[in-house]
């Protein structure tokens, strides 16, 4: 059944995940923002089929949400100095500017690798993000899903002792510690100083809904005002406990798949595919989660 906005859903997962049909992006108007944000609330990842839209009607449709990111490259990403997209649009990509493969020390593809680990967008920044939003140019023949966890239903399940445990606790996230788990990527030292920790409650609280998530992942180096060992088993501990597969959605892409998920409320990860061989192309826009600083 159509809601009032004229949307349907079909569920992709048991628990979280649908197809949304009815939504076209190439005509962002009131009434998509709140029919999206309607099933955002409900799904937390929503993929909408058959977009055929370009970086700036991609940017256009992803304003409707909120305020968005200018994201920052990596040394040598496409997209660095080039007029080839807005400055919103963050090349989720193995080419190169010269639209060549990537070589295996590329600082671009080395900064990508860490997206192998559950990760969570931008909670590296002062202001996290509501939704990131990531369209599909081009997709390799086999492998390079991404997979989600709903973060809400990880949080639901938590044993009363252990929800009683993280209330009101902080986290400390930073680029630099995802990026210094895999990948290799050395940040320079004017990278160091221009992206700085930031801190956020352990547990998120949709302000619609009112349902609470865990918000952990690849960026938290520790728990604000605990011993680092400490914090870290806790986090272990949380991350372990939530990458239960009845909590995994994993994507199998196709080319004008454009997939939101709400960062509040999910960690996803890519999967491998032969990147040396074949081409993977997809843009991302990132909404934030306020619309200051
Ligand atoms: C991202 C991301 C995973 C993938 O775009 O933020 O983590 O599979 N992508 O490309
Ligand atoms: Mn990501």
């Amino acid at each position: 059944m159509p809601d009032t906005t004229g949307l349907t859903a079909r569920p992709l997962h048991p628990v979280f995940a649908a197809e949304i049909h009815g939504a076209d992006c190439a005509r962002p108007t009131p009434e998509l923002r709140a029919g999206v944000e309607a099933m955002m609330d409900r799904y937390a990842v929503c993929v909408l089929p058959g977009q055929d839209i370009d970086a700036h009607q991609q940017v256009a449709f992803a304003r409707i949400f909120g305020a968005l990111e200018n994201p920052p490259r990596a040394r040598g990403s496409r997209g660095d100095a080039s007029q080839k997209f807005p400055p919103e649009i963050f090349p989720i990509t193995n080419l190169t500017e010269a639209g060549e493969i990537q070589k295996e020390d590329d600082a671009a593809r080395q900064y990508r690798l860490a997206n192998a680990l559950w990760h969570t967008d931008s909670t590296f920044r002062q202001t996290g993000s509501t939704y990131s939003m990531l369209h599909a140019q081009v997709i390799p023949p086999a492998g390079a899903d991404t997979q989600f966890i709903d973060t809400r239903a990880a949080y639901d399940a938590l044993p009363e002792a252990m929800k009683k445990r993280i209330e009101g606790l902080r986290a400390e996230h930073s680029i630099w510690e995802s990026r210094g788990k895999l990948g290799g990527y050395t940040p320079t030292p004017e990278e160091l100083v221009a992206r700085p920790p930031a801190r956020h409650p352990l547990v998120k609280v949709n302000p619609n809904t009112g349902r609470k998530s865990l918000l952990i992942a690849a960026h938290v180096s520790h728990i604000v005002g605990w011993p680092r060992d400490e914090g870290r088993a806790l986090i272990d501990e949380l991350m372990e406990f939530a990458q239960k597969p009845e909590w995994i959605y994993s994507h199998v892409w196709r080319v004008g798949d454009m997939v939101i998920w709400d960062n509040r409320c999910t960690m996803h990860r890519a999967t491998d595919f032969e990147d040396s061989k074949y081409t993977r192309d997809l843009r991302r826009v990132t909404v934030r989660e306020y619309a200051a600083a």
